[in-house]
């Protein structure tokens, strides 16, 4: 039987739809029933019978803190994909991070660890990786740099991501995956999601920098296919395309109907803006919207190959043009 971790977020709720239609036997852990409706709603992106994919699977009430639950979920699985991460850029929130993102991902390990689990995939992330300069691309080779001005999530995504490789010492077969930015249907609350809906809503600024995107799709696919490979103890850097802001947020504005924004946020714009965020923040207690790294990383120039994963899987991803297209019409047709 596969685990899989993360299941009421963007990548679980994903994998699990293509692992129960490959017929795969699925134990998914979750913490909270209203969160379920994320995965129907991802489920909804592919199929009107949304209700018998859902009972397919075998759910497990855990935490990824909860070393007791775990140990239960745990029981009988061969397999097991570590999606579970607590994703913020909030400095406030560092203990939290430590805790979901180095913590958990450690009892994971250790359970696979103590069940003899054949082989773990761990979703990572591009935050894991370092700089490069003068456009060399970054890749898995690039190694994260202590000394950088990381932001919280990264360096617990780091931290993470050395559990996974401690584990490999003491004898776990993993593959890591280390996504850019991943965009997909169903959830509009969260991550790339929420991009959508704020398109939605309408956008005035663009930013200067450029990221890296890949489809939900294409995570998802590659995860199993490395899941039931030979490869192992490898991480593969999985970004389809580099875009700039700029054609990314008027993509996002044209896929929901809406205006694409025409004015770039300059440097000093957005330095003010997160500033308010911040004073807002420390005022109201309201969650931060822009934190000083993210509005770094709006102005920051990545490129990214994954030219590795292409190659020894001779895989090809799928285009991000019309990936932004399909997962604009999910959003249109899910709240409108
Ligand atoms: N989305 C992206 O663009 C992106 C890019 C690169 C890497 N990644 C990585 O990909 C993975 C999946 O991302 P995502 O976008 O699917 O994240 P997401 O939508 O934010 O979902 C996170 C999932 O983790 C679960 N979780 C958090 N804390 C937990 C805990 N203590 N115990 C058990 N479950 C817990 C959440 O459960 P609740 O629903 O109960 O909160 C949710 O199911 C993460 O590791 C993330 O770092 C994501």
């Amino acid at each position: 039987m596969i685990l899989v971790t993360g299941s009421t977020g963007l990548v679980g709720a994903h994998l699990l739809y293509k692992l129960v239609i490959a017929n795969e036997k699925v134990r998914a852990i979750y913490r909270n029933d209203n969160k379920l409706k994320n995965v129907k709603s991802v489920f909804s992106c592919y199929t009107e019978d949304v209700e018998s994919v859902f009972k397919k699977i075998d759910w497990v009430k855990a935490d990824i803190l909860d070393v007791p639950a775990l140990t239960e979920a745990f029981k009988n699985i061969d397999y097991a994909y570590h999606c579970a991460a607590f994703v913020s850029f909030e400095p406030d929130k560092y203990h939290l991070l430590r805790r979901t993102n180095i913590e958990g991902t450690a009892n994971i390990v250790n359970i696979c660890l103590a069940n003899n689990v054949k082989k773990l995939c761990y979703v990572s992330s591009v935050a894991t990786l370092g700089k490069e300069l003068n456009n060399k691309p970054i890749t898995e080779d690039t190694n994260w740099n202590p000394d950088e001005d990381n932001n919280v999530y990264a360096i617990t995504k780091y931290g993470a991501e050395m559990e996974v490789w401690r584990a490999t010492q003491e004898g776990l077969d993993v593959v890591i995956v280390n996504p850019g930015v991943i965009l997909g249907g169903g959830i509009w609350t969260d991550g790339s999601g929420s991009l959508f809906k704020r398109a939605y809503k309408g956008l005035k600024f663009y930013t200067s920098g450029k990221l890296g995107l890949v489809a939900v799709e294409d995570v998802v696919s590659i995860m199993v296919t490395l899941l039931k490979s030979d490869i192992k103890n490898e991480r593969f850097l999985l970004v389809a395309e580099n875009w700039s802001y700029k054609n990314f947020l008027q993509g996002l504005a044209i896929s929901v109907n809406t205006k694409p924004p025409k004015k770039l946020a300059a440097s000093w714009l957005l330095n003010l803006v997160w500033k308010l965020d911040w004073l807002k923040h420390k005022i109201t207690g309201k969650q931060r919207k822009l934190t000083r790294h993210i509005a770094r990383s709006l102005q920051t120039e990545g490129f990214y190959s994954s030219e590795k994963i292409k190659s020894r899987l001779n895989y090809n991803f799928k285009s991000i043009d019309s990936t932004i297209t399909a997962v604009g019409l999910h959003y249109l047709k899910q709240v409108e």
